[in-house]
């Protein structure tokens, strides 16, 4: 594979682009906010421009991989890449929409990846006539330094396009494991949801400090960051969206939102975005 197709330059198109370029593949890109594709590649001319003065890269290195990277002026521009891989919105009509447009412009064949971190790939892949090519491709932010990728697969899924995804995969550096049932959380968020609630819960009912809460899961478990701390990162908000999906999926209360996490969010708390997350949170106040 040489050439890629990215849909969306948001946080997530930005760093696959740039993983992408790095990584030696002929980059081409979209987002339907004006402007947003421009500012994506100029981050990424300032990242580089790090790592020149940092000396991890010459300025030829710079150069190369900049140029790597455009900016696709219509649909037609993914009639020539080799695997296109979406990262827009998580709303499930503008993922539709967007397949059922690459549907009519790539060859068939293409692998046609979804970074979505919660939708059905089946749904997705259901927008075009070739469900078969279409999975799911969960990236972990940062892109260019988180080293996994689950390659998901949908209801009809190939064996051939799980291949493709994992040899892209390796390509891009990364490591892979394949979720053979296209369910809520994949594999990582499923064990993840549980964590971060057990951990909300307790700090909820005073059992201990956030701080420590985190200290016991970081020296006693060797996790390098604590449950309260990485739901703090990864965004209140989001979490929040995750579990009420995953329980609305499941049904089962192991994804039940604590009333701590509702609340924060509720009062505009949404961790290291907002700057105020669980090492603000004071029971006994
Ligand atoms: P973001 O909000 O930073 O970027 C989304 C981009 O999609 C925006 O630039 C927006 O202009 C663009 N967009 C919206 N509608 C569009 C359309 N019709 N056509 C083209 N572009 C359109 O979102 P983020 O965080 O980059 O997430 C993107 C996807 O990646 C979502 O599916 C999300 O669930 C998934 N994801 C996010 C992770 C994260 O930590 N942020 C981690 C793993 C997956």
């Amino acid at each position: 594979m040489k050439r890629i197709g990215i849909i969306g330059a948001g946080i997530m198109g930005s760093g696959i682009a740039y993983l992408a370029a790095q990584q030696g593949f002929e980059v081409v890109q979209y987002d339907a906010l004006e402007g947003a594709v421009k500012r994506s590649h100029a981050a990424a001319l300032n990242r580089l421009d790090k790592a020149v003065e940092s000396g991890k890269i010459t300025t030829e290195d710079r150069d190369q991989v900049w140029s790597r990277l455009t900016e696709a002026q219509d649909w037609h521009a993914f009639g020539t890449v080799d695997a296109v891989i979406e990262a827009v919105v998580e709303v499930l009509d503008v993922k539709v929409d967007i397949f059922q447009k690459l549907d009519a412009v790539v060859p068939d064949g293409v692998l046609l990846a979804t970074n979505t971190s919660s939708l059905s790939i089946t749904a997705i892949a259901q927008a075009t006539r070739r469900p078969q090519d279409v999975l799911g491709l969960h990236f972990f932010n940062p892109a260019p330094v988180m080293k996994l990728v689950e390659i998901v697969r949908g209801e009809e899924t190939s064996d051939a396009t799980v291949t493709m995804a994992q040899a892209l995969a390796e390509e891009l550096g990364k490591e892979t494991i394949v979720v053979q049932k296209d369910t809520p959380g994949f594999v990582v968020n499923r064990v993840l949801m549980p964590l971060f609630i057990e951990a909300m819960r307790m700090l909820e009912e005073g059992v201990a400090t956030a701080e420590d809460i985190d200290k016991g899961v970081r020296l006693g478990l060797n996790h390098p960051m604590g449950p309260l701390t990485l739901a703090d990162f990864t965004g209140l908000d989001v979490d929040l969206h995750v579990m009420d999906y995953m329980y609305d999926e499941f049904h089962d209360d192991r994804f039940a939102a604590p009333l701590v996490l509702r609340r924060l969010v509720r009062a505009g708390h949404t961790g290291k975005k907002s700057g105020r997350g669980f090492y603000h949170y004071t029971l006994h106040k």
